[in-house]
């Protein structure tokens, strides 16, 4: 009997030092980033009542509650709360994949300073990255109360609280091997609630998966002088000054995720003039390096400017625009050029000599037209002097496909170009691994049969990936592999092409290591 409480007592001392045991949520839900809230234990004749204010800009979800366990069946989801409202608003309850479009949802008009009861329900297909919404976008700087909140699939209620147990003994993923091993952070990952914050320790360099995009800092809505918005990117940088990290930066110049207005102008069809364009681009280069100087390592120059076809990017205003200019040939890659040009007198010009620049791109982790236009864009920027340092192949890869071999051999081609007397470098930047093949753009969810054959053979492939880069490491060749997301549950391909449910991480949806983590530490 002793022995048992005291071998009890152990045990649990055992457990307590090596995991994190926390709960993510209030009632269950995921309170994200940009609002601040408070529990009280009393509130206006209730209890456990969360207060909520947003801190951030209109659109704000106050709470999130993941339907993703769902994904591939049909089924009614309930909600019912109370809500009291400091002022009158409207509270809104959708679902969404993550944060567009709405595919189900209610709105309730309130009055303030009274408990109302707000219920609702909605029968759909779920799919991988659905996420049930609080919001309340028509009082944005009011403060709200909710009480006695519980969601329902199916009649039965599901936002218990869950306990999400970490193991923080694991090594970290980044100690195994000689080359940098990164990681793209979501924003919420960065707030400590949030489960992901502690699976950020197993990597040595991070990269903003959305914050220091164009659109994410640019002036809102976009105009030539308004304000730069830094508050989430400047968060991943303090991340990473407190916790050892180095800082990737994505991306200076893309043709996704930049305002419609900082492409129209004076110019063809409404477009800016290749004049205003470059006015543009330059003033956006500036401003990025006058801010963080040296302290982001490596910039993504420019991403994705040529096109599957193996010719400059059709869809990118950037092209368009240099179409308009009447630019033939390779010199419709001269804002690439440009890109580097400024990139390169910015960052020296404010301390940042040792950043690296870098061309990035999916799509050429294979030989064809594809790759030799990216190879044909080396040559003209390494002509005209461009300070390019290295490539980033994006990775974006299924289980299946493409093989190791035709990795290496994209790597060995991209790298035999030389700049100045030395080779380019590779980065592996977005690597991520789907368990859908390439073929299979409209399923939505895989069999147990099809998810237990595929995973073991993702996992073995993780592997031999990494062999393979300690390789080209070893050879001077790569100096980075950074996987695109942490949790299976969070990762983009749970809603690109489509809303579907996908494991192409190394942490499953409870946050727990995938066999593939556990076969990249193996041996090691
Ligand atoms: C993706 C993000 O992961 C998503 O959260 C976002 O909604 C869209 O962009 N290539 C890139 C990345 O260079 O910036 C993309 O990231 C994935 C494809």
């Amino acid at each position: 009997m002793k022995f048992k409480q005291i071998r009890k007592a152990v045990v649990f001392f055992i457990i307590a030092a090596i995991a994190v045991i926390f709960s993510v949520s209030w009632r269950g839900l995921a309170i994200p980033s940009g609002t601040t809230d408070r529990v009280h234990e009393s509130f206006r004749g209730k209890s456990n009542v969360l207060q909520v204010s947003p801190a951030g800009s209109y659109g704000w979800a106050v709470l999130t509650f993941d339907l993703s366990p769902y994904a591939g069946r049909r089924v009614e989801v309930g909600i019912s709360m109370d809500v009291w409202l400091d002022s009158p608003g409207a509270v809104v309850w959708q679902i969404n994949n993550s944060s567009w479009p709405v595919i189900a949802g209610g709105f309730s008009d309130l009055a303030a300073g009274q408990w109302h009861s707000v219920r609702g329900s909605s029968t759909l297909a779920v799919q991988g990255g659905n996420v049930l919404f609080l919001s309340a976008p028509q009082f944005k700087n009011a403060v709200a109360y909710f009480a006695d909140l519980s969601i329902t699939v199916n009649g039965e209620v599901v936002n218990i609280e869950r306990e999400i147990v970490i193991d923080t003994s694991l090594p970290a993923l980044h100690t195994k091997w000689p080359f940098k091993v990164g990681v793209a952070v979501p924003n919420d990952a960065l707030s400590q609630a949030n489960p992901q914050n502690r699976l950020l320790r197993h990597f040595n360099v991070v990269v903003a998966e959305n914050v220091m995009k164009p659109n994410e800092i640019m002036p809102n809505p976009w105009t030539p002088t308004g304000a730069y918005r830094w508050t989430n990117a400047d968060r991943l940088v303090s991340y990473a000054a407190a916790n050892n990290t180095q800082v990737r930066g994505h991306v200076l110049v893309w043709h996704e995720q930049t305002p419609e207005d900082f492409f129209k102008g004076s110019g063809t069809g409404g477009r800016a003039t290749i004049d205003e364009l470059y006015a543009r681009m330059e003033n956006h280069i500036k401003i990025v390096f006058e801010k963080y100087g040296g302290r982001i390592s490596w910039w993504d120059v420019c991403n994705e400017v040529v096109g599957d076809n193996g010719a400059p990017r059709a869809n990118s205003l950037f092209t368009q625009i240099m179409n308009d200019a009447g630019k033939r040939g390779m010199d419709r890659y001269e804002y690439v050029l440009k890109a580097f040009q400024w990139a390169r007198q910015y960052a020296d010009a404010n301390g940042g000599r040792a950043v690296k620049l870098y061309l990035t791109e999916y799509g050429i982790e294979t030989s064809g037209a594809k790759l030799n236009e990216f190879l044909r864009l080396l040559d003209y920027l390494i002509a005209n002097n461009a300070p390019i340092d290295g490539v980033g192949i994006q990775g974006h890869i299924r289980f299946d496909s493409p093989s190791v071999r035709d990795l290496s051999r994209s790597i060995d081609s991209i790298t035999a170009k030389q700049r100045g007397g030395n080779n380019l470098v590779v980065q592996v930047c977005e690597l991520d691994i789907s368990l859908f093949r390439g073929n299979e753009g409209s399923k939505r969810t895989l069999t147990d049969r099809e998810l237990n054959t595929r995973l073991p053979l993702q996992t073995a492939r993780y592997r031999e990936l990494f062999d393979m880069f300690e390789q080209k490491y070893n050879e001077g060749k790569l100096e980075m592999v950074l996987i695109w997301g942490v949790a299976d549950g969070h990762s983009w391909l749970n809603y690109f092409p489509i809303q579907r449910t996908d494991y192409p991480l190394l942490f499953d949806r409870s946050y727990s290591p995938k066999p593939a983590y556990n076969e990249l530490i193996r041996g090691r």
